[in-house]
């Protein structure tokens, strides 16, 4: 049975939430692997419409159990919050599992996250402000706090000592803030120990003893492609490994137990915070997009920038992650225009780029070659099959499908749960 990752393949927010939800009932297992809360979910289900910034997904699916990996940074205080958010309204996660590896997010790096940016000025790379970069930076750096130390209060205190030796340096002396007192640290870390406790095991032996078990794990990425830290537009980027191959290092699922590579595509393109863009809209029809497709973060409510589908962007996605199947989103965003623009390739100082340019700056002065398809005007979100979609739509898609170096095998046409129609099963 296999291990299957969902993998954004933009700059986030493609509806992943929505897909992975799709799959969460005929799932046992759905697993984030990388990121903190940073992300940003809505999931519908009927009338209720949920709001996750660090929990997988799968938390709403009952007989699934939601898994954060060793590869997340985890904001205790989010963790409890969304957790009793849930419980209130009645959602069981008494499921959930969480790495003993995983990072903590203490909140010193909150901090230093939103004074960075300042600093930055107009160098800032727009940031969540959640403390996701100086969390993994810590970990690199061997400074971190793993969720594992919190069960060991003079381990916890030595490694907050060792961390605050350097970070309160930085906040003092470079930022001219308060450092914490070690004290103060430990206790905040502390707090919520004993509800932690249950829920903590390892969780790389877990999933692959449900692999062994021929159990479907499903593996759901934060982010996106083009934000992961290697692959994505450096140094644009969140700081976790955002595609298929963070999906087994965050997780600790070896890389042939990889069976499938679900890319989320949007059918046009989205990106908040600051980094190049080629299909972005500064017109009428990128302010139709933001306001018809409701572009606004999850997580920082910041209204998000909106162009047209770039299938550069999808073949190299595709390329990266292995991509085997699709999944459009948000089709319906694209009802009532004249004529739908796909970016087949790029011009770069009068040089055709058919593959993303290998240079930051060359992608920085990408001007896009569009193709320009016929649009449509009627209402798809009530349409169930491919067949019932005006011609125009559907010629949209298997045009984007052609270039896009996979098959789309589910296209969204609503945000609800069921305003899908799906080509090819994923499962
Ligand atoms: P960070 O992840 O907070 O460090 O932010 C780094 C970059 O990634 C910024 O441009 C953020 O806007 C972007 N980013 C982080 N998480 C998400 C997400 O879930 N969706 C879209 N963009 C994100």
């Amino acid at each position: 049975m296999p291990a299957i990752a969902i993998i954004g393949a933009q700059w986030g927010d493609e509806g992943k939430g929505k897909a992975t939800d799709l799959l969460g009932s005929r799932v046992d297992y759905v697993v984030k692997f990388n990121g903190g809360n940073n992300a940003g979910h809505t999931v519908v289900i009927g009338d209720e419409k949920y709001a996750l910034h660090l929990l997988p997904s799968g938390i709403l699916s009952p007989n699934c159990t939601p898994v954060i990996g060793n590869g997340v940074v985890v904001d205790l205080d989010v963790l409890f919050e969304e957790l009793d958010g849930l419980t209130a309204r009645g959602v069981d996660v008494s499921k959930l599992r969480i790495s003993a590896s995983a990072h903590v997010i203490p909140s010193y790096n909150r901090a230093l996250d939103k004074v960075t940016e300042r600093f930055l000025g107009s160098r800032r790379l727009g940031t969540t402000g959640r403390g996701i970069g100086p969390t993994y930076a810590d970990k690199m750096n061997r400074i971190g706090i793993r969720i594992q130390d919190l069960f060991d209060e003079s381990i916890l205190r030595k490694k907050v000592e060792g961390a605050l030796d350097l970070k309160g340096q930085i906040l003092t002396k470079v930022y001219n803030r308060r450092a914490p007192e070690v004290d103060e640290i430990v206790g905040e870390l502390l707090a919520h120990v004993d509800r932690l406790r249950p829920m903590v095991c390892d969780t790389g032996l877990l999933l692959n003893q449900a692999l062994v078990r021929d159990e479907i794990v499903l593996l759901e990425g934060g982010q996106a492609t083009l934000l992961d830290v290697d692959h994505g537009t450096y140094p644009f980027v969140t700081s976790s490994s955002a595609t298929s191959a963070g999906a087994c290092t965050g997780s600790g699922i070896p890389p042939n137990r990889l069976d499938q590579v679900i890319g989320i595509i949007k059918a046009y393109t989205t990106r908040v915070g600051e980094g190049p863009f080629p299909t972005e809209l500064f017109d009428d029809a990128g302010a139709h997009l933001s306001k018809i497709g409701a572009e606004f973060g999850v997580t920082t409510g910041r209204a998000r920038r909106c162009g047209w589908y770039d299938s550069v962007i999808a073949r190299y996605a595709a390329r990266v992650n292995g991509v085997t199947d699709f999944v459009l989103t948000k089709l319906d965003v694209l009802t009532g225009f004249d004529q739908v623009p796909i970016c087949v390739a790029y011009e770069v100082n009068g040089v055709r780029h058919d593959e993303m340019p290998v240079n930051q700056s060359d992608f920085h002065h990408a001007v896009p070659i569009y193709e320009y398809l016929p649009g449509w005007w009627e209402d798809i979100s009530e349409c169930r099959t491919f067949e019932e979609l005006p011609a125009n739509a559907r010629a949209y898609v298997e045009r984007a499908e052609e270039l896009s170096g996979a098959r789309i095998s589910v296209v969204g046409v609503g945000p609800s749960r069921d305003a899908t129609i799906v080509r090819h099963e994923l499962l």
